[in-house]
């Protein structure tokens, strides 16, 4: 009886110190802000703290932006947005978001720009406010190796994966139909190839650069490209919340700058293989 009095106050001594502690460490902050306050109210140029510019991105697209095995985003559009603000003096910070929603995202606030590949429209421009174009773009056909499609009207009578709202699902509404219940939409275009692999779908169409990576990247899946010059030429770019015209300057600026000073070369070099002018033959090039 004793000894357990004597470990109860022995535990309860422990905890008391325990608490203690807590509350040391839960002073700690306030003698830290104590010696910082006067500092910074005698520093008369002290700059407010810098806005960081929340960058929306669906991180399953690579090269473009996929996360790597820290859970980092990373990826061409990563490095070249971020080389742009940087010019511009802007900090970004990029946040994995699903492409579904995105643009919500940026139209409510929760998110100051969207680069995640995104094809500049006429449709989307009409709610949403572009930078200027950063990167070249087609819609490309996956097959099995041993598929007979040998163009994009050649989907009109097979399964069709894409993903959900992005152009390729309207290249291929466009071929197919509103109504068809042919299109097998996805939430990620990763999602739509696994299923092109798994034999649930005969064809996905999506970006040329995210299949050509794709299909190198996974040779076991045993697929091949097939491209088609009915597919329109399209452009990425920055999307930004309409009417913040500041923004689109800054970022435009930005992207000028990277371009002239050799930037946007060398990162274009580091995912692409080659200069931008050699590569817009890249798409022509897949088989
Ligand atoms: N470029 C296409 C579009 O704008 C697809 C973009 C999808 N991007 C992504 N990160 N999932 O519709």
């Amino acid at each position: 009886m004793r000894l357990t009095t004597r470990r109860f106050l022995q535990a309860s001594g422990l905890f008391a110190a325990g608490l203690l502690l807590a509350a040391c460490g839960k002073k700690d902050p306030a003698p830290a802000a104590a010696t910082t306050a006067p500092a910074s109210a005698t520093a008369p140029a002290a700059a407010p703290p810098a806005k960081v510019y929340v960058v929306g991105t669906d991180a399953a697209y690579a090269p473009f932006e996929s996360q790597n095995e820290k859970g980092e985003i990373v990826g061409f559009d990563v490095d070249v947005v971020k080389a742009a603000a940087a010019k511009a003096g802007l900090e970004v910070k990029f946040v994995n978001t699903p492409w579904e929603g995105i643009f919500n995202a940026l139209a409510q606030g929760d998110r100051d720009m969207v680069v995640s590949a995104v094809t500049i429209t006429d449709e989307r421009k009409q709610t949403i406010d572009f930078s200027t174009p950063y990167f070249d773009a087609v819609q490309l056909i996956a097959v099995k190796a041993d598929s007979k499609v040998a163009k994009f009207d050649d989907l009109k009578k097979l399964k069709v994966g894409v993903q959900t709202g992005t152009t390729g699902d309207e290249a291929v509404t466009k071929l197919m139909g509103k109504t068809s219940t042919a299109i097998k939409r996805f939430e990620s275009t990763p999602l739509a190839l696994k299923e092109l692999e798994a034999g649930g779908v005969d064809a996905v169409v999506a970006d040329n650069g995210v299949v050509i990576h794709y299909v190198a990247n996974n040779a076991g899946a045993k697929f091949k490209t097939v491209s088609d010059p009915s597919f329109a030429p399209e452009q990425y770019g920055v999307a930004i919340k309409k009417g913040n015209a500041d923004l689109v300057a800054k970022i435009n600026k930005g992207l000028a700058d990277i371009k002239t000073d050799g930037t946007y070369d060398k990162i274009y070099a580091q995912y692409f293989g080659a200069a931008p002018a050699a590569a817009a033959a890249a798409p022509a090039a897949s088989k």
